[in-house]
Parts: C-alpha cells; sequence; structure tokens
C-alpha cells in the first residue's frame, strides 16, 4: 500500500511542505494538482495527504476540481495541511466536505502559517526570516503527528469568518473570472517558456514566443516570481477596468492590484522555479 500527498502551490510554500512531511515519513510519492488525477488515483493508498494554499478564505478552485476528481481508498489514513498567511476561512472545511461526499472522513487537520505571496496586490509579508523558520519547525511537528497516525480535528473557520465570508470574499472571488486579463508581458521576455512550465494551472501558451494567457488562472503568482526576466506585470486599464468595475463598487481590491517594476517577491527559499515545474517526485 502506497503512501502519497497532493499538494497545489504557487510559490512553493505547500511543495515545500509536502517534501518535508513526505521526506520524514519515507517512501512516499508528492503529486502537484495540476496532474490528471485519473493518472494517479489514491484508490491503493494507506495514507493521504493534501496541502494546498488558502485563496480568499477558502481552497483554492483547481485544488477543489481536482480533488472531487480522485478516487481514495475508504480505509486510507486521510490529512489536510492549509498553508494561509493569516487567514484560513473554510479551507480544511471544503476539502472535508468533498471528501465526505466520497465517504472519506479526514483523520488529521492543521495550518502552517507563512509569508503571504499575493504580489500583485501587496508586497510580502511578514519577513520570510521570520515565517519560514517558524513554519519549518510545524512541519517536523505534523510530520511526527502524522507517523503516530494521530487523530486531530481539521481547523475550521470562526462564527465572524462564517458570516462575512460571502459579503467580503465574494465580490474578489467573482474577479477571478478576470485574473489573468491584466497580465503584461514586456520587451524583455526572452521566451524561455519557464512561466509556462511552472502554471500549475496549464494557463499559459507560447504563441510565436510570447506567452498568451488563457482564462483560467488562479492568480498563484507562480509565473510572475519565476520569470529570469521579470518580464510579467499587471496592470489594470481600459478594457479591463470596464470588464472589473462591478467589483470595483464592492472591493477596494481593484484599486491595490498592480504590479510596480521594483516590488518585492517571495517564493519559498526552499524551492526553485525549476522545482515549481515538477509534477511528481518519490521520497
Ligand atoms: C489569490 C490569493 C489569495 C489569497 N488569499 C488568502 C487568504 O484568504 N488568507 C490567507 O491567509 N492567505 C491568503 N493568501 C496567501 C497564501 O495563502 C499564502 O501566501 C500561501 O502560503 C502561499 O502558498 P504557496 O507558496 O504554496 O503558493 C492568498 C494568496 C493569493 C495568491
Ligand atoms: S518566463 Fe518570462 S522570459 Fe520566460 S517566456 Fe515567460 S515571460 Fe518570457
Ligand atoms: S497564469 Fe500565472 S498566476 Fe495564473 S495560475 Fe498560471 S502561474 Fe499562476
Amino acid at each position: 500500500m502506497k503512501r502519497r500527498i497532493y499538494y497545489f502551490t504557487g510559490t512553493g510554500n505547500s511543495m515545500r511542505a509536502a517534501r518535508v512531511i513526505a521526506q520524514k515519513l519515507g517512501d512516499t510519492e508528492i503529486i502537484s494538482m495540476r496532474t490528471d488525477p485519473a493518472d494517479s488515483p489514491a484508490s491503493d493508498c494507506e495514507m493521504v495527504g493534501f496541502i494546498f494554499p488558502v485563496y480568499h478564505w477558502t481552497m483554492p478552485a483547481p485544488a477543489v476540481s481536482f480533488v472531487e476528481r480522485l478516487d481514495i481508498s475508504p480505509t486510507a489514513y486521510v490529512f489536510v495541511i492549509a498553508m494561509p498567511s493569516l487567514i484560513c476561512g473554510i479551507a480544511c472545511e471544503k476539502l472535508a466536505e468533498i471528501l465526505a461526499g466520497k465517504g472519506i472522513r479526514v483523520n488529521y487537520g492543521d495550518l502552517v502559517h507563512n509569508v503571504a505571496n499575493y504580489a500583485i496586490v501587496y508586497p510580502p509579508f511578514p519577513p520570510a526570516k521570520l515565517m519560514v523558520p517558524q513554519a519549518e519547525k510545524k512541519l517536523q511537528k505534523i510530520a511526527d503527528d502524522i507517523i503516530a497516525k494521530k487523530e486531530q480535528p481539521y481547523p475550521r473557520a470562526g462564527k465572524f469568518i462564517k458570516w462575512r465570508r460571502d459579503r467580503v470574499m465574494g465580490p474578489y472571488l467573482e474577479l477571478q473570472k478576470y485574473a489573468d486579463n491584466p497580465f503584461t508581458i514586456s520587451q524583455d521576455c526572452i521566451s524561455c517558456g519557464l512561466c509556462s512550465r511552472v502554471c500549475p494551472c496549464r494557463n499559459i501558451i507560447l504563441q510565436d514566443g510570447r506567452p498568451v494567457f488563457q482564462h483560467h488562472c488562479a492568480n498563484c503568482m507562480a509565473c510572475v516570481v519565476s520569470c529570469p526576466k521579470r518580464a510579467i506585470g499587471y496592470e489594470i486599464t481600459g478594457e479591463d477596468k470596464t470588464l472589473l468595475n462591478a467589483s470595483d463598487a464592492k472591493t477596494p481590491i481593484v484599486k491595490l492590484m498592480g504590479l510596480p517594476k521594483n516590488r518585492k517577491l517571495y517564493r519559498n527559499p526552499y524551492i526553485s522555479a525549476n522545482d515549481l515545474t515538477k509534477d511528481k517526485e518519490q521520497w
């Protein structure tokens, strides 16, 4: 029987978590949620883990779609680790709900706070120097718990977050439809294709050497932080502004969106751009 961890990542925090836990467990495969779940079902696994960032107080949409299509053994020990910066919201509950629909129970859940990475909205915070060592320490503890097959309830959103979620996050989720419209590619682009290879949503194709966005973007920031020439920008203008008007009225996020040339970017220090191109690893 196999052990497997499925992860979704933009800037490497979740991939790093999957690696740390897999290495400590030993003999464990880690698989990116950008793969087809039918290619690596968990129907023959004795242990199955899910690790992902939190987007807009919930689980990233591509991770939802992956887990919905995944076959899992009903006898597996199942764990979930969410990687928020501040607010986990219903991220773990969402996973538990999908699995409950398949008759699967989550045995263990926890969250690990890390650097907030939404580069087109704000610079990274709190400092990586502070957050990454804390996250590494917590991952070791979580790995020990999982080795011991500990039972631990997954984190749940408080009443306030549940009450405000639709109102506060609704407009942000609405924006996701247009999330990649404002991306720009500058003359510095060398057509290396790395942005396309790191994208966990397979949302970028190269046409005549130019990256073209396919409108199923999760705004994960992998392409932005991986471009060796910093050729990817984000600018809301003209037509985009019209598209975003509806959300503009309900949330200040549109006014904050953009990518100044000098903005500091964050990628987990243990994860390279090349690592982000990988689909599977055995530890
Ligand atoms: C589109 C987007 C939405 C986000 N929303 C939240 C959120 O609601 N709560 C939170 O704590 N962090 C939020 N974050 C921060 C990420 O969850 C956090 O930086 C995470 O550790 C990144 O993981 P990764 O490196 O595996 O991509 C958001 C980041 C992005 C890009
Ligand atoms: S990673 Fe940067 S340089 Fe390479 S193709 Fe993409 S935009 Fe161009
Ligand atoms: S296009 Fe860029 S931001 Fe959008 S999902 Fe792909 S890598 Fe992430």
